[in-house]
């Protein structure tokens, strides 16, 4: 090894220095240790040198030697662990205060259950009370205690799902809470039974093997179709606003008269549009006054009480309310369809 000068020294750190600063990785650092003080590094092998060189020089030069080995050395260790440190916070993950947090999806009501606590909030507003009945019934009362006589041909008005090996079905409308209600209470009585239903029916864009219906009814002393009418007006009021209401005569083996109602289209006003297939008006709901043989069934003498009902069907409301057109897309819980509600 040849002798170096002081200033040769200085060179050699200066050059280190800049080699320790540009390198990158702890293994590259170890390199340099080797190359500068390792046991046959620069620096060691010329502070073996020392004795070949004159005695004068020799504390000087040693003196040089050695606080470039011992700079060196620490300066490769101190960049050693900055490195390490760096790495491992990288391997840890690097958590950044300053990002901001990760959104997660927050549910909300799916819209027929809001339409439902709608109707519901406006009729309890009038005083009806919520009960509720079994989704899985017995023929008696979906069917017998509502004045559907076994084999009667209104009964295929409800296509109705059966239970395999039982005598179970599954509820073919809300009307099976009447004959649930009047028997363990008497009147009078103001009720609304929302829930769900089921038809054996072809699934289309109209309709579905299942939706929602509200049963209403009202049972004492003095109960009238007019009754059943201002109630039924103010429900579409406060639901929809300004709107037109008519009954047309119908059919329910349970009431007697029986009708329909309809208000005036919410789309065209009455004017006539797609939504209401060009007549002006939309069926919402069935009615009637109960049939004096549904409250023979249940104990009610009919010469003392009198009561309406109504059931109306929740899916077909919402679907007029938001102009829905299949049926469908309530129950296909597509996150693209439900999140716009
Ligand atoms: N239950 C009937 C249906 O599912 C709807 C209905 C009509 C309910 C007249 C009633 C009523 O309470 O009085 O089609």
């Amino acid at each position: 090894m040849a002798l170096l000068s002081e200033g040769e020294i200085g060179q050699l750190v200066l050059a280190a220095e800049k080699e320790i600063e540009s390198a990158s990785t702890p293994e590259e650092l170890s390199t340099l240790k080797i190359k500068y003080v390792g046991r046959s590094g620069i620096l060691t092998l010329a502070l073996r040198g020392l004795k070949d060189i004159s005695p004068e020089d020799r504390p000087k030069v040693g003196q040089a030697l050695n606080s470039a080995k011992v700079s060196l050395e620490e300066k490769i260790d101190a960049r050693t662990s900055e490195l390490e440190a760096a790495a491992r916070k990288t391997a840890r993950g690097f958590f950044d205060h300053t990002l901001p947090g990760t959104p997660y999806f927050l549910g909300h009501p799916h819209p027929l259950v809001q339409v439902n606590r709608e109707i519901v909030r406006i009729f309890n507003f009038m005083g009806f009370e919520t009960a509720t009945g079994p989704e899985i019934e017995t023929d008696y009362y979906n069917f017998e205690a509502l004045n559907f006589p076994k084999d009667h041909p209104a009964r295929d008005m409800w296509d109705t799902f059966y239970l395999q090996d039982s005598e179970l079905l599954l509820r073919t409308h809300t009307s099976p809470v009447q004959a649930r209600v009047f028997e363990k209470r008497k009147p009078p009585i103001k009720i609304l039974a929302p829930g769900r239903v089921y038809r054996h029916e072809a699934i289309n864009a109209r309709s579905y093997y299942t939706f929602l219906q509200i049963e209403g009814f009202y049972v004492d002393a003095d109960v009238s179709f007019a009754d059943l009418k201002g109630v039924l007006h103010a429900f579409v009021s406060a639901f929809y606003g300004d709107v037109k209401t008519r009954f047309r005569p119908s059919f329910f083996p349970f009431t007697e008269p029986s009708a329909e109602m309809d208000i005036s289209c919410t789309i065209c006003g009455g004017k006539g549009c797609s939504v209401c297939k060009y007549e002006g008006w939309l069926e919402i709901l069935g009615c009637g006054m109960i049939h004096p043989q549904v409250f023979r069934n249940v104990g009610y003498d009919p010469e003392v009480w009198r009561g309406y009902a109504f059931g109306l069907g929740v899916d077909r409301i919402a679907m007029q309310k938001y102009r829905i057109d299949d049926i469908r897309l309530f129950y296909e819980n597509d996150l693209r369809f439900l999140e716009q509600f």
